[in-house]
């Protein structure tokens, strides 16, 4: 079944092009097994009562073998690096308050189970927060230091590491409470047809999962990998940079980082992971 797009430009008149974007062959999620390091991770669930989803599976059933076999083995994982600068990082005194994390957070181990409530709501600034918000919120009040930029190698390294501490966990995101508006504006987001391709994320991840777009296979684009090691970046990225990538291939204009779009976007997409285990740091091509 071809998806055929015509984009009727309006600079080029009365000329159509016709795009045909995703391509026949179908080939669901496969049945390979994640196991990091003799400990089984599992990347399917049962999705919540109120998906539009049968099953969940995680992105890293839809990778090819070599890309999958790298997120199997700690020492072949390439986003590891940034892991270990992290742990360096992390007891580095840094700003005017003379302080470094660990002198108020002993060991990262304690943020075992976090990156799988977020984001969250903070009650205090009357504001839903990501694990970009906390961290430079810690970084900018308590240490008097310069907050990191969204997609800074500190700030991947940071939420990698504390994002590791939770892996193989089950997602469980709220979106009930004062995290409902916020959900609900996410959910819109997916939803809404944008671009000069006319498409939503669902068009893609929800309708067309499982099959070929280029030489790429679509996967539910489900976010409890990030932040990702993704070969074609050569680094770590960050949730909001995929988001601005996929909109980008839609010919649409992309918000900023950790803009209240984004941040709506990723609770809602966190929602549909409810139930998927943590696996960050992923690897993907
Ligand atoms: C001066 C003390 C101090 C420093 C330094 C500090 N933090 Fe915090 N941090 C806190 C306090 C207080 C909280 C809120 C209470 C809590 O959850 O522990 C917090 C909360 C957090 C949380 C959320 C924990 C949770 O379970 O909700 C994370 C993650 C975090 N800090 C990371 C960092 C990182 C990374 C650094 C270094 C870049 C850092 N913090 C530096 C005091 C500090
Ligand atoms: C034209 C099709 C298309 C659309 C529309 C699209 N994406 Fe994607 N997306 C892709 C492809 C291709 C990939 C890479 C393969 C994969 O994981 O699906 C991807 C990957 C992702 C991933 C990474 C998944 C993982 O496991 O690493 C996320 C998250 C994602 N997209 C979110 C979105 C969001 C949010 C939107 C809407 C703003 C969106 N995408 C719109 C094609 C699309």
């Amino acid at each position: 079944m071809n998806i055929n797009i015509k984009i009727l430009s309006a600079t080029v008149g009365i000329c159509a092009i016709s795009v045909s974007l995703i391509g026949q062959a179908f080939a669901d999620a496969d049945n390979d097994k994640l196991v990091v390091d003799g400990k089984v991770i599992t990347t399917q669930a049962k999705a919540p009562a109120d998906s539009e989803l049968e099953k969940l599976y995680s992105g890293w059933r839809f990778r090819a073998d070599e890309t999958q076999s790298l997120q199997m083995d700690d020492f072949e994982n390439p986003a590891f690096v940034a892991v270990d600068q992290a742990e360096d990082q992390f007891a580095m005194v840094e700003g005017k308050a003379g302080k470094s994390c660990a002198d108020c957070h002993s060991d990262v181990t304690d943020f075992k189970g976090l990156r799988a409530t977020l984001p969250r709501w903070n009650e205090a600034k009357g504001k839903p927060e990501t694990l970009e918000h906390i961290i430079n919120e810690c970084r900018t009040d308590r240490m008097e230091a310069k907050a990191w930029k969204w997609e800074a190698p500190e700030m991947l390294g940071m939420t990698a590491l504390i994002g590791l501490q939770s892996r193989g966990m089950p997602v469980a995101v709220k979106s009930d409470g004062p995290m409902q508006s916020v959900w609900k504006k996410g959910k819109d987001l997916y939803y809404t047809r944008v671009g000069q391709l006319d498409m939503s994320c669902a068009s893609c991840h929800e309708n067309n999962y499982g099959k070929m777009i280029r030489a790429d296979h679509l996967s539910q684009g489900q976010i409890n990998g990030f932040p990702v090691y993704r070969l074609k970046w050569g680094g770590l990225g960050s949730i909001h940079r995929r988001f601005k990538g996929c909109m980008q291939n839609i010919r649409a204009k992309p918000y900023k980082r950790g803009s209240d779009e984004f941040v709506a976007l990723e609770t809602y997409l966190a929602t549909r992971g409810n139930g998927l285990s943590v696996e960050t740091p992923a690897v993907r091509n």
